[in-house]
Protein backbone atom coordinates (compact mmCIF):
# COMPACT_ATOMS: atom_id res chain seq x y z
CA UNK A 1 0.00 0.00 0.00
CA UNK A 2 1.27 3.69 -0.81
CA UNK A 3 0.31 7.06 0.45
CA UNK A 4 -1.24 8.91 -2.27
CA UNK A 5 -0.48 12.43 -3.86
CA UNK A 6 -2.65 14.09 -6.03
CA UNK A 7 -1.68 17.43 -7.51
CA UNK A 8 -4.88 18.44 -9.58
CA UNK A 9 -6.76 20.93 -7.29
CA UNK A 10 -9.92 20.61 -10.17
CA UNK A 11 -9.93 16.76 -9.35
CA UNK A 12 -10.23 16.65 -5.71
CA UNK A 13 -12.49 19.51 -6.29
CA UNK A 14 -15.01 18.06 -8.91
CA UNK A 15 -14.92 15.14 -6.47
CA UNK A 16 -16.17 17.01 -3.45
CA UNK A 17 -18.52 18.97 -5.22
CA UNK A 18 -20.56 15.17 -5.57
CA UNK A 19 -21.16 15.58 -1.97
CA UNK A 20 -24.36 17.36 -0.82
CA UNK A 21 -22.84 18.50 2.92
CA UNK A 22 -19.41 19.91 1.18
CA UNK A 23 -21.47 21.45 -2.19
CA UNK A 24 -22.19 24.68 -0.63
CA UNK A 25 -18.96 25.58 1.61
CA UNK A 26 -16.88 24.70 -2.11
CA UNK A 27 -16.38 27.95 -3.73
CA UNK A 28 -17.59 28.22 -7.65
CA UNK A 29 -14.76 27.19 -10.32
CA UNK A 30 -14.43 27.00 -13.48
CA UNK A 31 -11.47 26.30 -16.24
CA UNK A 32 -10.36 30.04 -17.04
CA UNK A 33 -11.15 31.01 -20.18
CA UNK A 34 -11.78 34.83 -20.69
CA UNK A 35 -15.48 33.97 -21.25
CA UNK A 36 -15.80 31.70 -17.55
CA UNK A 37 -13.47 34.96 -16.25
CA UNK A 38 -16.19 37.38 -17.36
CA UNK A 39 -18.38 35.54 -16.56
CA UNK A 40 -17.41 35.19 -13.07
CA UNK A 41 -17.07 38.64 -12.86
CA UNK A 42 -20.64 39.57 -13.59
CA UNK A 43 -21.32 37.21 -10.53
CA UNK A 44 -18.59 38.02 -7.97
CA UNK A 45 -17.16 41.28 -7.14
CA UNK A 46 -13.76 39.33 -6.43
CA UNK A 47 -12.81 36.40 -8.72
CA UNK A 48 -8.97 33.94 -7.97
CA UNK A 49 -7.06 32.93 -11.35
CA UNK A 50 -4.92 30.51 -10.01
CA UNK A 51 -3.02 27.43 -11.85
CA UNK A 52 -4.43 24.47 -11.03
CA UNK A 53 -1.17 22.61 -10.14
CA UNK A 54 -0.42 24.70 -6.40
CA UNK A 55 2.57 26.76 -6.43
CA UNK A 56 2.51 27.50 -2.64
CA UNK A 57 0.39 31.19 -3.35
CA UNK A 58 2.40 31.95 -6.27
CA UNK A 59 1.16 32.75 -9.39
CA UNK A 60 -2.39 33.77 -7.89
CA UNK A 61 -4.50 36.80 -9.40
CA UNK A 62 -6.87 38.49 -7.73
CA UNK A 63 -9.31 40.64 -9.69
CA UNK A 64 -11.68 43.13 -7.43
CA UNK A 65 -14.55 45.18 -9.51
CA UNK A 66 -14.22 48.81 -8.19
CA UNK A 67 -16.37 51.21 -9.43
CA UNK A 68 -17.16 52.82 -13.04
CA UNK A 69 -15.49 49.93 -15.07
CA UNK A 70 -12.27 49.93 -13.47
CA UNK A 71 -10.71 46.81 -11.89
CA UNK A 72 -8.13 46.05 -9.01
CA UNK A 73 -5.54 43.60 -10.36
CA UNK A 74 -3.38 41.88 -7.31
CA UNK A 75 -0.47 40.26 -7.85
CA UNK A 76 2.16 38.99 -5.28
CA UNK A 77 2.49 42.33 -3.40
CA UNK A 78 1.78 44.02 -6.40
CA UNK A 79 -1.53 46.15 -6.83
CA UNK A 80 -2.78 47.68 -10.18
CA UNK A 81 -5.82 49.78 -11.05
CA UNK A 82 -6.98 48.64 -14.69
CA UNK A 83 -10.08 49.91 -16.56
CA UNK A 84 -12.17 47.35 -18.22
CA UNK A 85 -10.81 47.40 -21.98
CA UNK A 86 -7.08 46.34 -20.49
CA UNK A 87 -8.47 43.79 -18.04
CA UNK A 88 -7.95 40.68 -19.85
CA UNK A 89 -4.40 41.76 -21.94
CA UNK A 90 -3.15 42.16 -17.71
CA UNK A 91 -4.46 39.09 -17.05
CA UNK A 92 -2.87 37.54 -19.87
CA UNK A 93 0.47 39.02 -18.74
CA UNK A 94 0.35 37.17 -15.49
CA UNK A 95 -0.50 34.08 -16.94
CA UNK A 96 1.81 31.09 -17.68
CA UNK A 97 0.93 30.18 -20.71
CA UNK A 98 2.16 26.83 -20.21
CA UNK A 99 0.08 26.14 -17.16
CA UNK A 100 -3.42 25.86 -16.91
CA UNK A 101 -5.66 27.92 -14.74
CA UNK A 102 -9.20 28.00 -13.10
CA UNK A 103 -11.05 30.73 -12.10
CA UNK A 104 -12.82 31.00 -8.68
CA UNK A 105 -15.28 32.70 -6.60
CA UNK A 106 -13.16 35.42 -4.38
CA UNK A 107 -14.28 34.81 -0.72
CA UNK A 108 -14.05 38.05 1.68
CA UNK A 109 -11.51 36.37 4.12
CA UNK A 110 -12.46 37.71 7.83
CA UNK A 111 -9.25 39.78 8.91
CA UNK A 112 -7.24 40.04 12.02
CA UNK A 113 -4.87 42.18 13.35
CA UNK A 114 -4.67 45.19 11.65
CA UNK A 115 -7.18 44.37 8.49
CA UNK A 116 -4.79 40.96 7.36
CA UNK A 117 -6.82 38.31 5.93
CA UNK A 118 -6.65 34.37 7.57
CA UNK A 119 -7.63 31.21 6.61
CA UNK A 120 -7.29 28.03 8.64
CA UNK A 121 -4.98 24.86 8.08
CA UNK A 122 -6.09 21.60 9.25
CA UNK A 123 -4.05 18.40 9.73
CA UNK A 124 -6.62 14.91 9.20
CA UNK A 125 -4.45 11.70 9.26
CA UNK A 126 -5.69 8.10 8.92
CA UNK A 127 -3.71 5.90 10.75
CA UNK A 128 -5.91 3.20 10.79
CA UNK A 129 -9.26 2.38 9.43
CA UNK A 130 -10.38 6.44 10.74
CA UNK A 131 -9.65 9.62 10.14
CA UNK A 132 -8.36 12.08 12.78
CA UNK A 133 -8.36 15.59 13.51
CA UNK A 134 -4.77 15.76 14.56
CA UNK A 135 -4.49 19.71 15.18
CA UNK A 136 -5.48 23.01 13.59
CA UNK A 137 -4.10 26.79 13.15
CA UNK A 138 -4.64 30.02 11.91
CA UNK A 139 -2.88 30.55 9.05
CA UNK A 140 -2.92 34.99 9.14
CA UNK A 141 -1.37 36.44 6.00
CA UNK A 142 1.93 38.46 5.78
CA UNK A 143 1.83 42.27 5.29
CA UNK A 144 0.45 42.96 1.89
CA UNK A 145 -0.17 39.54 0.65
CA UNK A 146 -3.94 38.55 0.05
CA UNK A 147 -2.79 34.93 0.17
CA UNK A 148 -2.03 33.18 3.35
CA UNK A 149 0.32 30.57 2.82
CA UNK A 150 3.75 30.19 4.93
CA UNK A 151 6.20 30.60 1.70
CA UNK A 152 4.72 34.23 1.28
CA UNK A 153 4.90 34.88 5.57
CA UNK A 154 1.70 33.84 6.42
CA UNK A 155 2.22 33.34 10.35
CA UNK A 156 0.82 30.55 12.36
CA UNK A 157 -1.55 31.55 15.63
CA UNK A 158 -3.90 29.79 17.92
CA UNK A 159 -7.42 29.41 16.35
CA UNK A 160 -9.43 29.73 19.02
CA UNK A 161 -7.23 33.10 19.50
CA UNK A 162 -8.06 34.28 16.06
CA UNK A 163 -11.09 33.76 15.79
CA UNK A 164 -11.88 35.22 19.43
CA UNK A 165 -9.37 38.25 18.27
CA UNK A 166 -11.42 38.73 15.40
CA UNK A 167 -14.58 39.67 16.93
CA UNK A 168 -16.38 35.79 16.22
CA UNK A 169 -19.42 35.24 18.89
CA UNK A 170 -19.88 31.55 17.95
CA UNK A 171 -16.89 29.87 18.14
CA UNK A 172 -17.82 26.37 19.41
CA UNK A 173 -20.22 26.29 16.41
CA UNK A 174 -17.40 27.36 13.83
CA UNK A 175 -14.98 25.06 15.30
CA UNK A 176 -17.68 22.52 15.47
CA UNK A 177 -18.30 23.32 11.65
CA UNK A 178 -14.50 23.27 10.64
CA UNK A 179 -14.29 19.33 12.24
CA UNK A 180 -17.07 18.38 10.32
CA UNK A 181 -15.86 19.79 6.88
CA UNK A 182 -12.18 18.70 7.06
CA UNK A 183 -13.73 14.58 8.29
CA UNK A 184 -16.58 15.03 5.49
CA UNK A 185 -13.58 16.29 2.79
CA UNK A 186 -11.25 13.59 3.97
CA UNK A 187 -13.88 10.64 3.83
CA UNK A 188 -15.25 11.79 0.31
CA UNK A 189 -11.25 12.14 -0.90
CA UNK A 190 -10.89 8.75 0.47
CA UNK A 191 -13.56 7.20 -1.13
CA UNK A 192 -12.46 8.07 -4.53
CA UNK A 193 -8.70 8.26 -4.46
CA UNK A 194 -7.16 5.31 -2.58
CA UNK A 195 -3.99 5.00 -0.21
CA UNK A 196 -4.88 8.57 1.22
CA UNK A 197 -3.42 8.74 4.22
CA UNK A 198 -2.58 12.42 5.39
CA UNK A 199 -4.62 15.36 4.42
CA UNK A 200 -3.76 19.35 4.72
CA UNK A 201 -7.30 21.36 4.67
CA UNK A 202 -7.61 24.69 3.89
CA UNK A 203 -10.48 26.05 5.21
CA UNK A 204 -11.59 29.93 5.29
CA UNK A 205 -14.27 32.04 7.36
CA UNK A 206 -15.57 35.21 5.45
CA UNK A 207 -16.67 38.49 7.37
CA UNK A 208 -19.96 36.57 8.13
CA UNK A 209 -18.56 33.52 9.65
CA UNK A 210 -19.93 31.32 6.59
CA UNK A 211 -16.99 28.56 6.65
CA UNK A 212 -15.49 27.87 3.28
CA UNK A 213 -13.69 24.73 1.91
CA UNK A 214 -10.27 26.07 -0.05
CA UNK A 215 -8.04 22.95 -1.29
CA UNK A 216 -7.02 19.55 0.60
CA UNK A 217 -3.23 19.04 0.08
CA UNK A 218 -2.03 15.69 0.23
CA UNK A 219 1.23 16.09 1.27
CA UNK A 220 0.95 19.28 3.94
CA UNK A 221 4.23 20.57 5.42
CA UNK A 222 4.19 21.03 9.32
CA UNK A 223 6.27 23.91 9.94
CA UNK A 224 3.36 26.13 10.80
CA UNK A 225 2.25 23.82 13.93
CA UNK A 226 5.94 23.90 14.77
CA UNK A 227 5.90 27.43 15.04
CA UNK A 228 2.68 27.79 17.04
CA UNK A 229 4.16 26.25 19.87
CA UNK A 230 1.46 24.10 20.87
CA UNK A 231 3.63 20.79 22.06
CA UNK A 232 1.18 18.90 22.69
CA UNK A 233 -0.28 19.22 19.05
CA UNK A 234 3.04 19.54 16.98
CA UNK A 235 3.57 16.50 18.85
CA UNK A 236 0.97 14.37 18.23
CA UNK A 237 1.22 15.57 14.62
CA UNK A 238 4.57 14.74 14.09
CA UNK A 239 4.20 11.00 15.74
CA UNK A 240 1.03 10.12 13.70
CA UNK A 241 3.22 11.03 10.76
CA UNK A 242 5.96 9.30 11.56
CA UNK A 243 3.68 5.94 12.47
CA UNK A 244 1.53 6.52 8.98
CA UNK A 245 4.61 6.43 7.07
CA UNK A 246 6.83 3.73 9.05
CA UNK A 247 3.68 1.57 8.39
CA UNK A 248 2.84 2.44 4.75
CA UNK A 249 6.50 2.35 3.94
CA UNK A 250 6.96 1.55 0.02
CA UNK A 251 5.99 5.20 -0.25
CA UNK A 252 8.86 6.28 2.20
CA UNK A 253 11.39 4.39 -0.09
CA UNK A 254 9.71 6.32 -3.54
CA UNK A 255 9.36 10.25 -2.21
CA UNK A 256 12.35 12.02 -2.66
CA UNK A 257 10.51 14.99 -1.47
CA UNK A 258 9.56 12.94 1.86
CA UNK A 259 12.53 15.47 4.07
CA UNK A 260 11.19 18.64 2.73
CA UNK A 261 7.63 17.60 4.33
CA UNK A 262 8.82 19.26 6.91
CA UNK A 263 10.73 22.21 5.73
CA UNK A 264 8.21 23.56 2.56
CA UNK A 265 5.00 24.65 4.04
CA UNK A 266 2.47 23.91 1.02
N1 LIG B 1 -11.30 31.62 -3.64
C1 LIG B 1 -10.53 32.23 -2.75
N2 LIG B 1 -10.99 33.29 -2.04
C2 LIG B 1 -10.21 33.91 -1.11
N3 LIG B 1 -8.94 33.55 -0.84
C3 LIG B 1 -8.42 32.52 -1.53
C4 LIG B 1 -9.18 31.80 -2.51
N4 LIG B 1 -8.40 30.83 -3.03
C5 LIG B 1 -7.21 30.93 -2.40
N5 LIG B 1 -7.22 31.94 -1.50
C6 LIG B 1 -6.09 32.33 -0.64
O1 LIG B 1 -4.91 31.96 -1.32
C7 LIG B 1 -4.20 30.93 -0.59
C8 LIG B 1 -3.57 29.97 -1.57
O2 LIG B 1 -4.54 29.32 -2.36
P1 LIG B 1 -4.48 27.79 -2.68
O3 LIG B 1 -4.23 27.06 -1.41
O4 LIG B 1 -5.67 27.43 -3.47
O5 LIG B 1 -3.20 27.68 -3.64
P2 LIG B 1 -1.67 27.32 -3.30
O6 LIG B 1 -1.46 27.44 -1.83
O7 LIG B 1 -0.80 28.11 -4.19
O8 LIG B 1 -1.62 25.79 -3.67
P3 LIG B 1 -0.75 24.66 -2.93
O9 LIG B 1 -1.14 24.71 -1.48
O10 LIG B 1 -1.22 23.41 -3.61
O11 LIG B 1 0.68 25.02 -3.16
C9 LIG B 1 -5.25 30.31 0.31
O12 LIG B 1 -4.66 29.70 1.44
C10 LIG B 1 -6.10 31.53 0.67
O13 LIG B 1 -5.45 32.31 1.66
MG1 LIG C 1 -2.54 26.12 -0.48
Amino acid sequence: MAIRKINNKMEKSEVLLTDPILQPHIPETHWYSPKTFWMMLGIYPTVFIKPNTGLRGSGIIRVQRLKSKMFEVRFDDKVKKVPQSDLITEVTQLIEPDMQYFVQEGINLATVYNGRPFDIRIIMHKPENRWNLCGWVAKVAGPNQFVTNYAKGGKAFALEKVLKDAGFKNIEKILQTLGKIAHRTSHVLDKSFSDLRILGIDAALDKKGKVWFIEANTRPGYNLFRDLGDQVMFHRIITTHHYIHAKYKEVVAASTSQVTAFNLEK
